[in-house]
């Protein structure tokens, strides 16, 4: 169970190295890895300096949290994020998200690779997520309320800031680049989903499936972030025609449209007041 102590413990071991307020939070999933190269950074802190945050198991996901600007923007970013299926509980995944808080960070920027089942959807194309589905089977609220931080019983009639996906869009269209926006469902993976599962979750009203975001944004609501959701959609799921799918053929999907990625989100950090 994460405590307020542990919190403020991890809170404070980056307090003493920096004195700021981010603005912005940003979880730089697959395909946004590039984002860190725009990023003047002022300070890098490995995930291993803080106490109580985990670290990643993942090889293609590093763990580090920059902090510096963006667009002259003051930004804190997390390289490298944690998923369920790595066997850490949703409280420990989303620990960095309170943390990014204590900070003073009031809008929250998180990306991910997915898949698509929405048949208008290709690979490569970039989905703003409007809505999702918590169909992880658990969730990082669970347990005794953080009274200090947010209510036993948080709203979640607008997940994903309306205002922020109106920035994202306009930005989308300005750039021109193809965006959806739809509803995203998260699983704990790490198995890729079965045909009937993917027919099942299409069923449920999901666009997108993926191992990620939704226990992040449902602490950051508890919170009262703003929380905008990109995700890349890495491989076509049409129940159907379902082909194999490789880790390769993900990050190959991830690759191309990480150009994108990162100036969508470059673009969108530059209006976030
Ligand atoms: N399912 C779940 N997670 C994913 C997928 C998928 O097909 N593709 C990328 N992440």
């Amino acid at each position: 169970m994460v405590s307020l102590a542990m919190i403020n413990d991890a809170t404070n071991a980056i307090r003493v190295r920096y004195s700021g307020t981010p603005a912005i939070g940003i979880i730089l999933g697959t395909g946004l890895g590039a984002l860190a190269e725009c990023i003047k950074v002022d300070l890098s802190i490995p995930y291993e300096d803080i106490p109580h945050f985990p670290v990643s198991t993942v090889e293609s996901h590093t763990g580090r949290l920059l902090i510096g600007t963006l667009q002259d923007k003051p930004v804190m970013v997390m390289q490298g994020r944690f998923h369920q299926y790595e066997g850490y509980s949703l409280q420990q995944i989303t620990l960095p998200v309170r943390v990014f808080k204590m900070l003073g960070v009031r809008t929250l920027i998180v990306s991910n690779a997915c898949g698509g089942m929405n048949p208008l959807y290709r690979r490569g194309d970039i989905m703003l997520i409007d809505d999702h589905i918590n169909f992880l089977g658990d969730n990082p609220l669970i347990g005794p309320n953080l009274d200090e931080l947010g209510p036993r019983f948080p709203d979640m009639s607008e997940p994903y800031s309306q205002r922020l996906l109106s920035m994202a869009e306009e930005s989308a269209l300005e750039l021109g680049i193809k965006v959806h926006r739809g509803v995203y469902v998260a699983v704990t993976g790490p198995n890729l989903e079965t045909r009937a599962e993917y027919r099942f979750l299409r069923a449920l009203g999901a666009d997108v499936v993926g191992m990620s975001t939704v226990p992040e944004c449902i602490v950051a609501r508890h919170m009262d972030m703003d929380v905008l959701g990109l995700s890349i959609i890495t491989d076509q799921c049409f129940p159907d025609s379902l082909h194999p799918v490789s880790l390769e053929h993900v990050l190959e999907a991830a690759a191309i449209a990480e150009p994108k990625m990162t100036s969508l989100v470059t673009h969108i950090v530059s209006k976030v007041s």
